[in-house]
């Protein structure tokens, strides 16, 4: 495979069946319900944050609707002439309007007049507009004139990630669904199986990374995992990771962590001078100090999440949680608190992680409730 291919992984990857598309099961299940009742509405708004299966959804709904040979399950079958012409982008009775770039009255003139057209070949033509939000006023207003009198051969399917800039009378005029973040868990899965099929060697601790880092979007998954491929071609571990994302080291988390638990100002000095040197983003480090803070604050209170980690993870990374789940529950909490509190904050100006650095010092002028041995990793 050519080496930009891999940057495209979330295209070879879009899923082509409703069984393939995850952790979106409340909007599949209802869109496959209707299909199978012929009750598929004739404007919809997909919302929600960003490479969560949005526009995938759109497309499979306008193929599976439109397909001759549909299963009794709704799902398209892929091999008729609609299902080829859908799935190949080419069809002509699937337009994709970008309203970011399209975003005015006379382009949404343009679409009215083109809706009277009945299909060339499909039952409905079906029309996506993608980043519905961006029209101008006029604009929403000219596309309601539409969704008000919808011609039967037509279909809307709005997609956005700001669903309260779409005005109430469009979103009254539609069905509405909210794509959900994919959760870790399915995110990890499903490059588990991604990198399966692409014969990659990378270890499982690689992928929980990069599910974490992808922040509930399937395409940054996906996309990181080619940038992965891209860079080490054979295989990959969690260094690789680690430099091509600038990513802070675990054990500089940890460091972060047991410091502050043992009030050691000093020790958070020096270990956020490291890794300010070694220019880490400070919205990273944040996110993957409350990360680890949450995971050793549940293992604090429950022993199969102890468990879980020491499954999923090295047994250098889980060993910091083994050594310090039996600290005291409110030191844990008041740690857990003070960072996401820092992380909400945000990194905006000239001091981005001057909070982390502040909510860490704060902890270590409070008397711990328990002082306890350092753990010899830490040593
Ligand atoms: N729910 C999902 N199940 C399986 N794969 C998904 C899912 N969501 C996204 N993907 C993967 O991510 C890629 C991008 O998804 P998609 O284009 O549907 O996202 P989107 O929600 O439209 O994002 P955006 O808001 O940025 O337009 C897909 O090609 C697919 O590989
Ligand atoms: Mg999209
Ligand atoms: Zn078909």
């Amino acid at each position: 495979m050519q080496k930009s291919e891999h940057l495209v992984l979330y295209r070879k990857y879009r899923p082509q069946r409703f069984s393939d598309v995850v952790g979106q099961d409340h909007i599949v299940n209802v869109l496959k319900n209707a299909l199978r009742l012929e009750r598929v509405s004739h404007a919809y708004i997909f919302s929600g944050t960003r490479g969560t299966g949005k526009t995938t959804l759109a497309r499979l709904l306008a193929k599976a609707f439109n397909c001759e040979k549909r299963g009794v399950e709704g799902e398209p079958c892929n091999a008729c002439d609609i299902c080829r012409e859908f799935s190949s982008g080419k069809a002509f009775d699937l337009v994709e309007i970008d309203a970011a770039s399209n975003r005015g009255i006379d382009d949404i003139r343009e679409l009215k007049e083109a809706v009277r057209f009945t299909p060339m070949r499909a039952r409905r033509k079906v029309y996506i507009i993608d980043e519905v939000h961006m029209l101008t006023k006029e604009a929403f207003n000219a596309l309601l004139k539409t969704l008000e009198e919808p011609p039967a051969h037509a279909m809307f399917i709005m997609a956005t990630t700001e669903l309260d800039r779409v005005p109430d009378t469009i979103l009254s005029r539609s069905q509405s669904f909210e794509f959900r973040r994919i959760s870790e868990s399915v995110i990890r899965e499903e490059l588990l199986r991604v990198a399966k099929s692409e014969k990659y060697k990378i270890d499982a601790e690689c992928i929980t990374m990069l599910a974490f880092l992808a922040d509930g979007s399937m395409r940054d998954a996906e996309t990181m995992l080619g940038q992965v491929m891209d860079a080490c071609p054979d295989s990959a571990d969690k260094d690789v990771l680690t430099n091509l994302f600038g990513l802070p080291k675990i054990g500089q988390i940890h460091e972060l962590l047991d410091s502050a638990l043992r009030r050691e100002p000093v020790r958070i000095l020096d270990t956020l001078t490291q890794i300010r040197k070694d220019g880490i983003d400070p919205k990273i480090l944040s996110r993957m100090l409350v990360h680890e803070a949450r995971e050793l604050f549940v293992s604090a209170y429950n022993p199969k999440d102890l468990e879980r980690l020491q499954k999923e993870l090295s047994e250098s990374h889980s060993a910091f949680f083994v050594s310090h789940h039996t600290l005291p529950r409110k030191d844990i909490e008041q740690l857990l608190v003070k960072l996401l509190e820092a992380h909400n904050i945000g990194f905006r100006g000239t001091f981005p992680d001057l909070p982390l650095e502040l909510a860490l010092l704060a902890l270590s002028e409070q008397e711990p409730q328990k002082t306890f041995e350092k753990p010899a990793f830490l040593k």
